[in-house]
């Protein structure tokens, strides 16, 4: 028999608000703006695929570990895990992972409002008229000159910080259902339809083909030209951001879904939850790669621009287009949500953990956890102008001082870490039981292969990747 426990913060209505709600927390920056950024600096084809087959191999059964790990905790992750250690009969250091999460969900939150307020400051700048009729240079000089300046950042930054507070402290239902439910169609609705601006742009076909023709020698080789020379070396780097993109993309490693799952009524089957959800993140990464790189390549740009990349193509798209005012402004409200929607997902296990362990209610908690991640997001906000630079780090190049430190501590480190520990906590250390009876797909060839998986392929392959970036094997492979 299993025990059925029910969570104090509520439960979602539905299954489909289950599915919607974590597709909302998986289907943010870290599709639109991230991803065709990170593969244009990572030669594309190649990374995308390295990228897909994370997701398949390690993103899907961590994910479905995560989710009946936080089902059958029903609290944050912090304390889903002390459930764990009780009823599972488990060591309780495993409550570090649920601290490990708290404080990556915290790092990456503080970041990610600075950049989702860059998108609502370029919706308004859409509205305007600013992008009509401009050409490539003069929308690269606009963002350049945004975002140095500091003042316009934090502004934004804080409006961002205060929104995700407000859903936040409505608790789960309330103002989260609502917002996905109808926002997140329109998203993939206005992505085709750039997508569409994107084949006329008469670079399509190069776009497309940086996305998917995969080149390895591009992954594996990371060349510099030190004084004209050319010189290339072997590199885990880039395979390493694949992973790691895995899983910010899915929100996986630091327990927002394992919080989602926890507020996840019983008779949802968890492994086709984790199919829809994965796919449709898939699905908006790659139309928005399809959406940017041709323009890229039509306005000979560089795919390598880095984080400005959506900001510096997708305008001289909508300055052309008919409608361009309209649909950027559209285009850029919808792009807010979509992180609003993950943003919360960031700081829930935070706010969980605050009203269960520390009495607060709610409205408090999201105050306490939303003003400590607006004032660690100021660093990232200096480190754009005054502070950025440059520097190597697990065999990438990288520049933007700060917020790359934080980019790299948490997608490529902390949240592999995360999922790795949950797959190990899901294959080796908790009992066969709590999976087989989560997952309810009885014990036939569906749950022995995800058995499998999340035992030996997931971790290995996480494990293998992470010490190969660290540098472990270096002396074998030179
Ligand atoms: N997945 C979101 C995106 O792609 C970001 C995000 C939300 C996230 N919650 C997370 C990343 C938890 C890592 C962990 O934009």
């Amino acid at each position: 028999m299993s025990i059925e426990k029910q969570s104090i913060h509520g439960q979602w209505s539905s299954r489909w608000i289950f599915i919607l709600a974590a597709t909302g927390s998986a289907v943010g920056l870290g599709n639109i703006w991230k991803f065709p950024y990170i593969a244009g600096e990572n030669g594309g084809g190649a990374f995308v695929l390295v990228y897909l087959g994370c997701v398949a191999l390690i993103g899907i059964p961590v994910m479905m570990a995560e989710i009946l790990m936080g089902r059958r905790g029903r609290q944050s992750p912090i304390n889903t895990m002390a459930y764990l250690a009780d009823t599972e009969k488990t060591s309780r250091l495993w409550i570090g992972l649920g601290w490990m999460g708290v404080l990556a969900g915290f790092l990456i939150l503080s970041y990610y409002s600075v950049i989702a307020g860059w998108a609502m400051a370029y919706v308004f700048r859409s509205a305007s008229g600013a992008f009509v009729g401009q050409n490539a240079q003069q929308i690269g000089d606009m963002f350049a000159a945004f975002i140095g300046s500091p003042e316009k950042l934090l502004v934004w930054h804080s409006l961002f910080m205060l929104a995700t507070m407000v859903v936040v402290a409505r608790g789960v239902k309330e103002g989260l259902e609502k917002a996905v439910v109808s926002l997140m169609p329109l998203l993939f609705i206005l992505l085709a339809v750039l997508i569409g601006y994107a084949l006329s742009s008469g670079a399509f076909a190069e776009g497309f083909n940086f996305l998917f023709a995969a080149d390895f020698g591009k992954v594996f080789y990371l060349c510099e030209s030190v004084n004209g020379v050319e010189t290339c070396r072997f590199t885990f780097g880039p395979i390493l951001t694949a992973m790691g993109h895995a899983f910010f993309t899915l929100s996986l490693g630091m327990g927002a879904i394992m919080v989602y799952g926890s507020y996840m009524p019983k008779n949802v089957s968890i492994a086709r939850a984790t199919f829809w959800i994965a796919g449709a993140d898939t699905l908006v990464a790659l139309m928005a790669g399809l959406a940017i790189f041709p323009i890229v390549f039509a306005n000979h740009l560089e795919p390598a621009a880095g984080p400005g990349l959506i900001f510096t193509t997708l305008p001289i798209a909508f300055g052309q287009m008919v409608g361009g005012r309209f649909f950027g402004s559209l285009f850029f409200i919808l792009l807010v949500f979509a992180a609003w929607t993950s943003s919360i997902s960031l700081i829930e296990p935070a706010v969980a953990w605050l009203v269960e362990n520390r009495g607060l209610s709610r409205l408090r908690a999201s105050m306490v956890a939303g003003i400590a991640t607006w004032a660690v997001g100021i660093l990232t906000i200096m480190s754009f102008s005054d502070w950025a630079f440059s520097f190597h780090f697990l065999g990438q190049k990288k520049s933007d001082g700060l917020f790359d430190v934080l980019d790299i501590l948490t997608a490529n480190i902390m949240l592999p870490l995360g999922g790795l520990l949950i797959a190990v906590y899901a294959g080796w250390v908790a009992s066969r039981k709590l999976s087989r009876d989560e997952l309810a797909m009885g014990d036939g060839p569906a749950y022995r292969l995800w058995y499998f998986v999340v035992r030996y392929i997931s971790p290995l392959a996480v494990m293998v990747v992470l010490l190969n970036a660290l540098g472990v094997f270096d002396s074998w492979l030179s």
